[in-house]
Formats: C-alpha cells, structure tokens, sequence
C-alpha cells in the first residue's frame, strides 16, 4: 500500500514531536479511512474488491442457506468467461466454481480446445447456492445478475461461454430453449455469448457429448480469430 502522508503529521513534526500514544481504535479509523480511499489498479484487484465487497451478502433468500460465497475464480485478464447457473453442494463447501462431478467434466471439455482454468474465469448467475440444487429463481438472478454485470464489466471479456440453458437464458434475456440457442454466437451488451449445455445435462445424457464437441470446435475457431486467451502473466506457461 502507498505510504499516506496526513499534514497532521507535518504540524506535529514541526514542534519537535516525534512519537505520541494514539488508540488502537483510532489508528483502525485512519487504516479504513486509508482503504476506502485506495482505489484498485488493474483487472485482479478491481475483482478483488468486487469479491470483497460481496462478503456477506444477504440481498436475497440465498444467503440465508448457503454456507459460502463462490464468487467465481480463474484468470480475469485472459478475456473468456464461462457462466454456470449456480453453485452446487460441493461448490457451497469450498467457496470454488464447478470443482464437483460436472466441474471435472468441464476441465476436460476446456482441455479438448487447450483451455484451463488459468485461460479462462468461471464464474455463475447466482454466487450462492440455491436449495436443493433448484434453478435459481427470476429474483435470485435478477438480484445477483448485478455482480455478474460488475465482473463482466471489469474483465471485459471477449468471450462468454453461457453453460446450459438457465445462464444462457438470463443473460440473453430470452424464454428460447437450450436447443435453439446452443452452437450460436448471440449478445450480451457488445460481447459473443456463446451457448453450450450444461456438464450436467452431459452426465445425464451422453448423447450431448456430440453437440458440446462441435461447440467446442466453433469457440476454438472464434479465439483464434479474437486472439484468445489475451496474453497475462497468469496464462504464460
Ligand atoms: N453447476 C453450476 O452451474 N455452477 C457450479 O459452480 C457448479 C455446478
């Protein structure tokens, strides 16, 4: 953090003061005044002080049954995001995006087109778990869709990847169904959504395994031509 330098200090400086006792209570005054005027730099930290600012969260019925906030992670700068619905038992346990049975499906997806979690962000409509794993609802997503639009609105992304039809459905604001909407490149604000089933709906049906493939084939030509993943520290292996 950068050193603040208060004029306070000078005046008391100027008399020859060196040291003087404060209260605890006061130095935390002047460290949260210091942090709400420190302004984040860059993707990483603006995200991190979304994130931040999300603990605790109790803007709908979700924060009252989730055990955490699964704010989404991954590489913010790389310009690809993955939308989900929202997070599961396993992902309400750790505070993780999509690390259950579906989430170790979509790894291997993500591979097949040379993705990893270090190329991409995964993040979801809704950061808490809705009970019994239901779709969230229209207020839910509604409520929660803010910070969905303040991430995307930070990364920028040149890509968002809608998984299954209650996130492709809420960000495109459309009643269409999966089958319409998937294998096409569609828009949310300026930016290409494109819409792919759920990993779910794959460990249901194997028959989908085709259509995510050819998905998979349309996003690896468009990165190409988009030059993504965008170049960071973080995907420079
Ligand atoms: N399903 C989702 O939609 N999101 C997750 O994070 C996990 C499972």
């Amino acid at each position: 953090m950068a050193e603040v330098r208060d004029p306070f200090w000078g005046i008391v400086e100027s008399f020859g003061v060196d040291r003087m006792f404060v209260l605890p209570e006061w130095i935390q005054e002047k460290v949260d005044s210091v942090e709400e005027q420190t302004v984040p730099e860059g993707i990483p930290g603006k995200m991190a002080a979304l994130e931040k600012e999300l603990a605790g969260c109790m803007n709908c019925p979700l924060g009252s049954t989730r055990k955490n906030i699964v704010f989404g992670e991954g590489n913010p700068e790389a310009g690809i995001l993955v939308v989900g619905e929202g997070p599961g038992a396993t992902e309400d346990e750790t505070g993780r995006p999509f690390v259950g049975r579906s989430g170790q499906l979509l790894d291997k997806i993500f591979a097949s087109v040379d993705l990893n979690r270090k190329k991409l962000f995964i993040a979801n409509i809704v950061k808490c778990r809705p009970p019994n794993n239901r779709t969230p609802s229209p207020a839910e997503s509604e409520t929660c869709g803010v910070f969905l639009q303040r991430q995307i609105e930070i990364m920028k992304p040149g890509v968002i990847i809608a998984l299954g039809a209650s996130a492709a459905r809420t960000l495109l604001n459309t009643r269409t169904g999966i089958g319409l909407l998937r294998g096409e490149f569609h828009r949310y604000m300026d930016i290409p959504v494109l819409v792919t089933y759920h990993p779910a709906a794959l460990l249901r049906s194997a028959a989908l395994k085709r259509p995510v493939w050819e998905d998979m084939k349309k996003l690896k030509l468009y990165m190409k031509e988009a030059g993504l993943p965008r170049d960071s520290e973080e995907n420079s292996d």
